[in-house]
């Protein structure tokens, strides 16, 4: 890993994707209704079809203005996105990345499916939307709600895709960065460190520890998984390590202009690049002291486990936070961010009380006083 760089970028962006199916007994859900309006532009409407108002974060998610998934695309496998996966806060949410739909209620998102993927080919193409959003209370997430669509085949003119408009425009992307805050570049260190115990202590747990424990995260006890979970965790710690080679460029600023309100941190999988946004510094303590807590170590290495590099195939974002995980399969859970940063919480020594697991289990996660470091 490159912790300070000084480069410019010509990027196309690519990830690991794939669809989220979700048990939806009984569970209220977000419907989602996919329409071709031209060519490679889509329009989503999505229409919530409890009985309750419900407010989520729409990040990631339709409406989210940033270049991110917001279905899968098929064409016979999975068509590689180029796209970031951006981490938010779990509390303290404001209410640009909000919406509130009431019971039956209906919005509608139009976005242009070449800003993310390249349709260049043309033909058909099958596209899908499925997994969670967070929902919210009192600027907290509290849940989450299952969203799914049924499947749309459309067909694409390639020409025209690949003269489509361009927000990912390499040519946006020529950045250069310096971390030259010297307070920052030390904060990240620090970080980096501490995901190199909790990723080398959850390894060991994988490999060795509690059945009981894993199954809680990883939905099964067989050996193929645990070892699977195991070699994820070593290779983000490794890479956690290697300060100035290995597969990821972890940016101690927002290099690439993508840091929304809200947001802690984004990757971008296809080019193995990791950006903190400011937030990461000013909210973020060091290590959580409570079970299941947002913290920089965490959330530094659920950004390692997206990028393909570190280990392939990178993980999605499957599900956010405990509650959304919990509600995984194994399958899901193995390709999910976010239950590697939950399993990991709290396993070093490092972390001094209120951890998940060599203390009692709070399975709700306690609102954490912000640090302000003023950087
Ligand atoms: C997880 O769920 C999805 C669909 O709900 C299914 O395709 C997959 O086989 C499941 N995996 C396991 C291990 O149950
Ligand atoms: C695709 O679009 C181009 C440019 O608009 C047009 O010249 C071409 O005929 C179209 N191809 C098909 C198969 O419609
Ligand atoms: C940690 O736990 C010990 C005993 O369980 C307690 O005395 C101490 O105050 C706790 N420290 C923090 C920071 O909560
Ligand atoms: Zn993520």
């Amino acid at each position: 890993m490159i912790l300070i760089v000084v480069c410019y970028w010509a990027l196309i962006l690519q990830l690991h994707v794939s669809a989220i199916p979700l048990n939806l007994n009984g569970v209220p859900t977000l419907e989602v209704k996919l329409s071709q309006t031209d060519n490679t532009l889509i329009r989503a409407r999505v229409r919530n079809t409890g009985k309750e108002d419900v407010t989520f974060v729409h990040l990631n998610f339709f409406r989210d203005p940033a270049p991110v998934q917001k279905v899968d695309i098929y064409r016979g496998s999975m068509v590689p996105l180029r796209g970031i996966r951006q981490h938010f806060r779990l509390d303290g949410l404001t209410p640009e990345v909000l919406t509130t739909l009431h019971a039956g209620e209906i919005f509608e998102d139009e976005f242009d499916l070449a800003e993310t993927s390249d349709l260049g080919h043309g033909g058909l193409f099958t596209l899908r939307s499925s997994g969670s959003v967070s929902l919210v209370n009192n600027g907290a997430v509290s849940g989450y709600l299952p969203y799914f669509s049924e499947e749309l085949t459309i067909q694409v003119n390639g020409t025209r895709a690949f003269q489509g408009p361009k927000t990912m425009s390499p040519l946006n992307w020529h950045t250069k960065e310096t971390c030259t805050d010297s307070q920052r570049t030390s904060i990240l260190g620090e970080a980096l460190g501490n995901v190199v115990s909790l990723a080398n202590a959850a390894a060991n747990a994988a490999q060795s520890g509690s059945a009981d424990k894993f199954v809680e995260y990883f939905k099964t006890d067989d050996a193929k998984t645990r070892s699977i979970v195991a070699s994820r965790l070593l290779a983000v710690a490794k890479e956690a390590d290697s300060r100035d080679s290995g597969a990821t460029t972890y940016y101690c600023s927002d290099v690439l202009g993508f840091c929304e309100s809200n947001v802690l941190a984004y990757t971008l999988p296809s080019q193995n690049i990791i950006a903190n946004c400011d937030i990461w510094y000013s909210y973020l303590p060091d290590l959580a002291t409570g079970c299941h807590n947002q913290d920089r170590a965490t959330t530094a290495l659920h950004e390692f486990t997206h990028a393909p590099g570190v280990y392939s195939p990178g993980t999605q974002d499957l599900g956010y936070g405990y509650s959304a995980i919990e509600a995984l399969n194994s399958s899901q859970a193995v390709l999910n961010a976010d239950t590697y940063a939950l399993y990991a919480n709290g396993m070093s020594s490092l972390v001094p009380n209120g951890t998940c697991h060599v203390q009692e289990i709070s399975k709700n996660r306690l609102i954490e006083p912000a640090i302000y470091l003023g950087c």
